[in-house]
């Protein structure tokens, strides 16, 4: 059985529209910081001069969590410059649901689109990597990414006991850092070059925050050890090999504020030396809306019923790629289900604690 086999490539959100109606914090997280967006957006200078304006979703997903922050943003910019054309291009990995997005932007999903309300506007998509160059240098004016930053772009060495790197220790811990590291810089250098001078870039990543909480972390039961300790129980019960449970590791890295600055900040970083700077950075905690919801109605089978999915929205890939490809893929969506299942047992069954709260890093950065 190959080890280490979950890479970036394999993972992906849950297609057919299932990942923006699932994931409603997502959506909240972006919303949230809309205002921080716009005043971004009124810093740039941008002239009514006719040229063409291009904004940039980076890791778009279906878009659906995004659309109410382009919309504003597309509008803003043409009641700013009605003479100029605006380019909207969404990215993602080439086995993202880019059908979803566009039947999302031209009105064939029940998501209310920006599309018809401005003209000249231009919608693109481009499957390129946010780890490589996506526009011709100094194109871009805008660049917008949400919770997508944590996906590194190498196939890493194994996290023996977890799943993922928050509850990894020693070298293999290091491993994921030192990736999340050159990748950060990597995708930061091709965004300094794409960008034009006074462009800005608003960069929301999942992270750590300065009290060490992250993403399903922040003072209840963690959501990765749970993960991991039901992944192990299926070892125990002979549902999946101890190869698999190795197997089984999410290609992410959560960096911490200092290791999100740093290139920003050090005169002798590439990233800095490409004209980047930072303009801003910040906290938040964006709370699980199915654990709040959960607070208001107090139905302990509900909240597991409606929380499993925004779980699972994102992180099925991930362990469907850690089970051996030898196991007929009826075999494997068995397993896959029976996991999500017991997760959602063990919450029926004692909910207090579990939520998917949101730690983002916010960050906005302008070009030189
Ligand atoms: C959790 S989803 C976030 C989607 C959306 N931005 C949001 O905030 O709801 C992360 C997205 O990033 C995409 N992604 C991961 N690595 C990427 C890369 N190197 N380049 C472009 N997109 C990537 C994934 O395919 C996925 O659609």
């Amino acid at each position: 059985m190959s080890r280490t086999k979950t890479t970036a490539r394999d993972i992906a959100m849950k297609g057919g529209g299932y990942y923006s109606s699932a994931t409603a914090g997502a959506k909240d997280v972006i919303d949230g910081a809309t205002p921080m967006v716009l005043e971004a957006i009124a810093a740039m200078d941008i002239p009514d001069d006719g040229s063409l304006f291009t904004m940039v979703d980076m890791g778009c997903a279906d878009g659906g969590t995004s659309i109410g922050l382009v919309g504003t943003v597309l509008k803003e910019v043409r009641r700013r410059a009605p003479s100029r054309p605006i380019q909207m291009v969404y990215t993602d990995l080439p086995r993202n649901d880019f059908s979803q997005l566009f039947r999302m932007i031209h009105g064939q999903t029940d998501i209310a689109s920006y599309f018809e309300d401005i003209p000249d506007l231009y919608v693109f998509a481009s499957a390129t990597s946010f780890h490589k160059a996506i526009f011709a240098p100094g194109t871009l004016h805008f660049g917008f990414t949400a919770t997508a930053s944590h996906y590194i772009s190498q196939k890493l060495g194994v996290i023996s006991n977890h799943v993922h790197m928050v509850g990894a220790q020693g070298a293999e811990r290091a491993a994921y850092e030192a990736q999340g590291r050159k990748d950060w810089e990597v995708m930061l250098t091709n965004r300094a070059r794409e960008l034009v001078p006074g462009g800005r870039l608003a960069l929301f990543n999942f992270g750590i925050d300065e009290d060490g909480r992250y993403l399903g972390n922040t003072g209840g039961i963690s959501m990765f050890d749970t993960f991991s300790e039901i992944w192990a129980e299926l070892v125990d019960q002979g549902a999946i090999t101890q190869g698999e449970y190795v197997d089984t590791n999410f290609p992410q890295c959560y960096r911490t504020v200092a290791q999100f600055t740093a290139p920003l900040k050090d005169p002798g970083n590439p990233v800095y030396q490409a004209g980047l700077r930072l303009e801003h950075v910040e906290t938040r905690i964006v709370p699980c809306p199915y654990a709040k919801a959960f607070g208001d109605h107090g139905d302990p089978a509900r909240f597991a019923r409606e929380y499993i999915p925004t779980l699972r929205s994102w992180s099925e890939s991930t362990f469907m790629t850690g089970l051996s490809a030898e196991r007929p893929l009826e075999e494997r969506r068995e397993i896959i289900a029976r996991f999500y299942d017991a997760y959602q047992e063990r919450v029926a069954r004692a909910p207090e604690g579990h939520a998917m709260d949101y730690v983002h890093i916010y960050l906005i950065c302008s070009k030189a």
